[in-house]
């Protein structure tokens, strides 16, 4: 048990700060990963996992420049630096776990480093959940824009990828296939011309809840919720959760553990070395009258 302290850089059990910005978090055998982006250096991606949620420790830079590549299928855009010999962008990095082929599979928005005009989604999988991951390359799911992206596990093993489209005008919701490597079917083009980003998904009570931020850079803005009785059936509209800033955070991923519901947030910094300090956030969601509201609180006990 311990009480992290909301927007700030959190600190691994080393001492050391803790790069998973972007974020997601499953849980395996006994243990959470964390994922997310780190900029530094050559990283892409690290790993922290923990037994508690509140202390982490560092696993592995499971993506970098120097990751191995594999084509896979018809993919075949296998770069992890651009033609100038400089980083790509690997933002929002997100993993599952798959059953069927025990590999543990994650998807992340690609651009190239100098622009945002790729707008694609790039893959890596990996038989240990904090091992090298090799990198399947980038693409864009049946030729559409793809940048904030998240990915959601249903109980019954499927698994889908919510990406914003269209320059972020529209949010798309694709089912994966058995093996998580690739779309299966475009099922949503939710909020047309809604301009949504961060996308993050929970499931409780038998009701999906997702929840997203408007587009704004790194600047917080009004987070917004929507529901849902399945994935693949009708979204409600958006409702307004929080307060105009999303108590100064944008989403990075939705938990629930021994039946709170957590949603972690990214406290951006900003663009260039601002970016290194980025903090985190942790609020409570609770249902309420049927529907979603958060609370605001300044440190959290996990
Ligand atoms: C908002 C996105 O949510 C972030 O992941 C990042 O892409 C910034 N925009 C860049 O401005």
């Amino acid at each position: 048990m311990g009480v992290l302290k909301n927007g700030e850089l959190w600190n691994d059990v080393s001492g050391a700060p803790l790069h998973a910005h972007g974020g997601y978090i499953i849980f395996y055998e006994g243990y959470y990963y964390w994922y997310g982006e780190d900029r530094r250096e050559n990283f892409y991606v690290s790993c922290y996992r923990s037994r508690n949620l509140s202390d982490w420790e560092f696993r592995n830079h499971v993506l970098t420049t120097g990751s191995g590549m594999e084509e896979y299928r018809v993919r075949t855009k296998l770069r992890l630096q651009n033609e100038d010999g400089k980083k790509v962008n690997l933002e929002r990095p997100k993993v599952l776990y798959n059953e069927k082929t025990k590999k543990f599979v994650m998807w992340m928005h690609f651009e190239n480093g100098k622009d945002y005009h790729d707008a694609a989604v790039g893959i890596a999988s990996c038989d240990a959940p904090d091992g090298d991951f090799t990198y399947h390359g980038h693409f864009n799911p049946y030729g559409y824009m793809s940048r904030d992206c998240t990915l959601f596990k249903d109980d019954d093993g499927a698994a889908y990828f919510i990406s914003a489209a269209r320059d972020n005008a529209d949010l798309h919701v694709y089912r994966l296939t058995d093996d998580y490597m690739n779309v299966d079917a475009l099922v949503h083009k939710l909020w047309q011309g809604e301009y949504r980003e961060a996308p993050a998904v929970v499931k409780t009570n038998g009701k999906y809840y997702m929840l997203t931020s408007f587009c704004t850079g790194w600047a917080p803005n009004q987070g917004k919720y929507a529901v849902a009785d399945s994935m693949e059936g009708k979204w409600s509209m958006l409702k307004e959760i929080g307060d105009g800033t999303t108590y100064l955070s944008q989403p990075a991923f939705i938990l629930e553990v021994n039946g709170r519901i957590l949603y972690f947030g990214d406290r951006w910094g900003g663009d260039g070395e601002k970016y290194f300090e980025s903090g985190y956030v942790v609020y409570p969601l609770v249902e309420k009258e049927g529907g979603l509201s958060m609370e605001y609180v300044e440190e959290i006990e996990i």
